[in-house]
């Protein structure tokens, strides 16, 4: 196995060695003892060999070879579970590195459509664009949001015309355009509810209007999924899927995604009034009851990885479709564990992202989504 270009300078002693082919090796169980003498002999027996355990069930068996392993296996990664999440910018180059999370680039709106283009071609059903809004253009109310000629919309318009085929998810949260970097509007130190739930719903009107074939309120005001429903369906948009953040926390790993849409130096105190406590389950389910009571068609569960367990209980409680996103910090420590050498970075992400199926989740949302699209390609 090639180490993938994401991993470049993951050290080759890391995890290369081609699995073994499945060779069937004869087992105590499959050698017929009834007319042959014991073997070894008693003596060398006796010196040598442990006492048998007596064991009816050896979970080893099933795990002897690889085509036993392949029969057994629970859950499959497929690139039908993707959704790639990707930074936008305005820009005359085609890219720009994000820092904080290597081998991720900004796009400008052509390369976006080139990057849709081949992720169709992989197969990776749907993207989730988010945009790195000029500093000049964000204000307290994040006014920009409601621009039909913003990034966020011109981009959705140019990848339907050219990539009508590939799902296009867009977030409804006003970070990206406020001067202090929340997801919603502020007075004084608080940031207001519905006065913040009466913006989500234009800036919703406004990417739906676009293209959009997917809303995702990414905000956590309480009601604004109805509130965008109802908008939606007034404006002749029942078409428009939407995908709650249902249950989102106030999380350390999104550190990365701020500096890839530059809301990092800007953000003004923490959004622990409106994200979860990390510390808290129940509260996701009643947070997940609401929103599809709301009219949610699917729910979200963020961060992945370290909250495996709200998954897997939203996908046992309510058994709708379930998503889970493997966000920035998650996908930073993967590729920088990999590129110190530190752990072999393909067989870290692929199984985190089986991790999430076997948890529950319908799909997930990754940032390694075209190097498993890749992957499960090229091995067919
Ligand atoms: C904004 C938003 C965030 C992410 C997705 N939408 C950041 C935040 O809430 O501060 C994080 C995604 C990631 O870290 O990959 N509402």
């Amino acid at each position: 196995m090639r180490p993938s270009g994401l991993f470049w300078n993951r050290s080759d002693v890391l995890g290369t060695a081609p699995a073994r082919p499945g060779s069937i090796w004869p087992t105590e169980a499959s050698l017929d003892t009834r007319n042959v003498r014991p073997f070894p002999a008693p003596q060398a027996r006796q010196e040598t060999a442990t006492p048998s355990l007596g064991l009816t069930r050896r979970m080893r068996r099933n795990r002897k070879a690889e085509w036993s392993r392949r029969l057994v296996r629970e859950t499959r990664l497929s690139t039908d579970d993707l959704i790639w999440p990707l930074f936008l910018m305005d820009a005359s180059e085609a890219r720009t590195p994000v820092a904080w999370m290597p081998g991720v680039d900004r796009l400008n709106i052509d390369e976006a459509v080139r990057q849709s283009t081949h992720a169709a071609s992989l197969g990776i059903p749907a993207i989730a664009p988010f945009p790195f809004v000029d500093k000049a253009l964000r204000d307290p109310t994040g006014s920009e949001a409601l621009n039909a000629r913003n990034l966020m919309c011109r981009a959705v318009r140019a990848i339907k015309a050219e990539v009508p085929q590939i799902g296009i998810i867009c977030d409804a949260a006003l970070d990206p355009y406020t001067s202090h970097g929340h997801d919603g509007v502020m007075e004084g130190e608080r940031i207001l509810n519905d006065a913040s739930v009466a913006i989500l719903v234009q800036q919703a009107l406004a990417l739906a209007d676009a293209g959009a074939d997917v809303i995702a309120p990414s905000d956590m005001m309480d009601g604004r999924v109805a509130a965008i429903r109802s908008a939606l369906d007034a404006s002749g948009h029942e078409d428009v899927q939407i995908m709650a953040y249902a249950a989102k926390y106030a999380s350390a790993f999104y550190g990365p995604f701020r500096d890839a849409i530059g809301t990092n130096a800007t953000l003004v105190g923490d959004k622990r009034t409106y994200q979860m406590d990390p510390a808290n389950s129940d509260e996701a389910i009643a947070e997940v009851a609401l929103d599809l009571d709301e009219g949610a068609d699917m729910v979200m569960i963020k961060p992945g990885l370290p909250y495996l367990d709200v998954v897997a209980r939203v996908k046992d409680h309510f058994r709708v479709p379930t998503f889970a996103y493997q966000v920035s910090g998650e996908y930073a420590m993967i590729v920088a564990a990999a590129r110190n050498g530190w752990l072999d970075g393909d067989r870290a992400m692929m199984e985190s992202l089986t991790a999430f199926k076997r948890a529950g989740a319908d799909g997930v949302l990754t940032y390694f989504a075209p190097q498993v699209a890749q992957k499960l390609k090229a091995e067919g």
